[in-house]
């Protein structure tokens, strides 16, 4: 457990944790001393020579005012290294989660990460104040007291020397089964906390389809597991404890008899039995607070366990000596791609199905692509591993030439601007919500990216503007608004390299319109990949490529296409019935 603190302080934290220690130790060896001073102090005022007390008693007095002082300044330490403890496990974990590849952040994991970082942090910031102190003094303060037994009663110091390490067995033992059962009790207990937040979440969805009732069938199973756990905890749990009740009395029951018996052969005197007793009865105390504390230690250990885990995950291999790719433009060779946690997160998962096969294109510098095809296909995937969010399970990925995996996660940031399928704003204004692809970019920039996708016209139409507030997510703004604030934000970021993964999914005929020619003239300074359904974008492309489930079986141009009779000839004919008396005006 203490391993685990100094490992998640990292090398920073560690000397006002070996302070906090030392203190801490001081403190509980003196109060040991300090009780121990009592057996003279008892045996000089009930022998026959009261006077004798007083050098005793001011020994007590120092001992018993030195561990005050130290015991004080271990409780402010005791905060001081939670305080420390909660900033550096903060700043570690905000760190991981930058350098973590994006794929895995899987909906279960992220939900576990802000756990950890959440209610878990505050948890082991406690640690050091209100768990450390009391089970170091538990283990201390008996063990300076059987040692100091030695000084009165050899006998005695020896029963209790062999007695110690059985109490400690015992706990030991119980101790171990109840952090397996733990264990088990934090899983119950997630998963039920996953599907409340999944239920209260997913109201509008379960309500529109009146599907309360299932919604509610997935979180009372999880209530009954996390109940079933706890009835496990105390099943299996108590006969531990109870074995460890009885194993303490049973050594007092012995020491008294032993004691008894002893002082009716004359050789211990009544003073002395009456402070052992006292010496005792604070011993037994210390060891069962030590398994008192010893329970809070177990779900600390368990927490700290799970925060290092995440911290040691590990991170995205990065290149020992990053190059630069010489162009914008991109090259998909061979690339096959499975995800890897499709069976769900255990290991013995069958292996996933291959989501990508042999997918081989090349997007020419300063360019437009359109990438098409039926929902499921692949096409956000393609996107994912241009960005490398992920790596390929076969063939490469290459950037002006350079594998992505030999390019420096900064430089292929700043080559690459995305823009997702499911958009993601952050609690703020619509400003700062674009702002966040370049901090420092000028009015004149902004205003054009806006321009660019429509986003100008909305802002108009705001009482606020840009400094509308958009809610959680975005949520107090259309889905149509939404998407172009996340257009505009990957305009404004201007790499060489966009991604538009159904950027207009949302928007308005007329809007769509608009926009899809806007992107088509970005071609003259970008490479974009535009994945779309909508005919309005896909006819401008210079290439277009079909991809059908993880394979690409078709590519060329609009007309080329058309008259080959495929795929999508057919998808095109099919759009041109539904949306004829659109089509003349499209293609412009
Ligand atoms: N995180 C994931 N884990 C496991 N499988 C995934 C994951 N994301 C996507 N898939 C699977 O990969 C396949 C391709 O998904 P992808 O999102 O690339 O399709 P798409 O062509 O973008 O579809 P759409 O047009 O609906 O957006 C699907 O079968 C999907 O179930
Ligand atoms: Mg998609």
């Amino acid at each position: 457990m203490i391993r685990q603190l100094y490992r998640v302080l990292g090398p920073e934290g560690s000397r006002p944790l070996n302070r906090l220690l030392v203190l801490q130790c001081g403190a509980a060896v003196l109060q040991g001393v300090a009780f121990a001073l009592l057996v003279p102090v008892l045996r000089a005022l009930l022998g026959p020579r009261p006077d004798d007390v007083w050098p005793w008693l001011t020994a007590f007095a120092a001992c018993a005012l030195a561990h005050a002082l130290l015991q004080g300044a271990a409780i402010a330490g005791g905060f001081t290294v939670g305080s420390r403890l909660s900033r550096v496990l903060h700043r570690r974990m905000a760190d991981q989660a930058l350098r973590l590849p994006l794929g895995w952040f899987t909906a279960g994991r992220t939900a576990e990460f802000s756990r950890l970082a959440g209610q878990n942090v505050i948890q082991v910031m406690s640690t050091p104040a209100h768990l450390l102190r009391p089970f170091i003094s538990s283990l201390l303060t008996p063990a300076t007291l059987v040692i100091a037994t030695f000084f009165f009663d050899v006998r005695t110091a020896l029963v209790l020397l062999v007695c110690a390490p059985v109490l400690f067995a015992v706990q030991a033992g119980s101790s171990a089964v109840m952090r397996r059962l733990d264990l088990g009790r934090d899983a119950a207990i997630a998963e039920s906390a996953d599907r409340v937040l999944e239920y209260t979440r997913n109201q509008p969805v379960l309500r529109a389809f009146g599907r309360t009732a299932e919604g509610h069938g997935a979180l009372d199973d999880a209530l009954v597991a996390e109940a079933r756990a706890d009835r496990r905890l105390i099943a299996r749990g108590l006969p531990g404890l109870v074995s460890f009740s009885f194993a303490t009395r049973l050594v007092f029951a012995l020491l008294l008899a032993l004691g008894v018996s002893w002082q009716l052969d004359g050789s211990l005197t009544v003073p002395t039995l009456l402070a052992l007793l006292v010496l005792l009865v604070r011993l037994i105390d210390g060891v069962s607070s030590a398994a008192e504390a010893g329970a809070g230690m177990r779900i600390a250990r368990n927490t700290l366990e799970r925060l290092g885990a995440v911290l040691d995950e590990p991170p995205f291999p990065q290149p020992a000596e990053p190059k630069t790719p010489r162009d914008a433009s991109v090259e998909f060779t061979g690339v096959g791609f499975r995800y890897a946690e499709a069976g769900g997160d255990s290991v013995d998962a069958p292996a996933a199905r291959p989501v990508l096969n042999d997918v081989t294109f090349r997007l020419p510098e300063r360019s437009m692509t359109a990438l098409v095809g039926p929902s499921g296909a692949g096409k956000t995937t393609v996107a994912g591993l241009l960005a490398r969010f992920r790596d390929t399970t076969e063939g490469t990925v290459r950037i002006g030439g350079v594998d992505v995996r030999e390019i420096a996660a900064d430089d292929l940031t700043a080559h690459v601007s995305l823009v997702f399928q499911d958009v993601y704003l952050f609690d703020g204004t619509i400003e700062e919500n674009v702002r966040i692809a370049a901090p420092d970019a000028d009015a004149g920039a902004l205003a054009e990216a806006a321009a660019l996708c429509g986003l100008d016209r909305v802002i108009e139409e705001l009482p606020d503007g840009w400094a509308t507030k958009v809610g959680e997510g975005g949520a107090r703004l259309s889905g149509g608004q939404r998407q172009r604030v996340s257009v505009a934000r990957a305009l404004l970021k201007d790499a060489p390299i966009l991604v538009l993964d159904e950027a207009t999914a949302a928007l308005d005929q007329e809007n769509e319109a608009l926009f899809a020619k806007a992107v088509r003239s970005l071609a003259d300074r970008k490479t974009l990949l535009v994945i779309a359904h909508r005919l309005s974008t896909v006819v401008r492309a210079d290439q277009i490529l079909v991809l059908e489930d993880g394979v690409i079986t078709e590519r060329g141009t609009h007309d080329d296409l058309v008259a080959a009779g495929g795929t999508y000839a057919s998808f095109w004919e099919r759009r041109a019935r539904a949306h004829g008396w659109r089509l003349a005006a499209a293609p412009s």
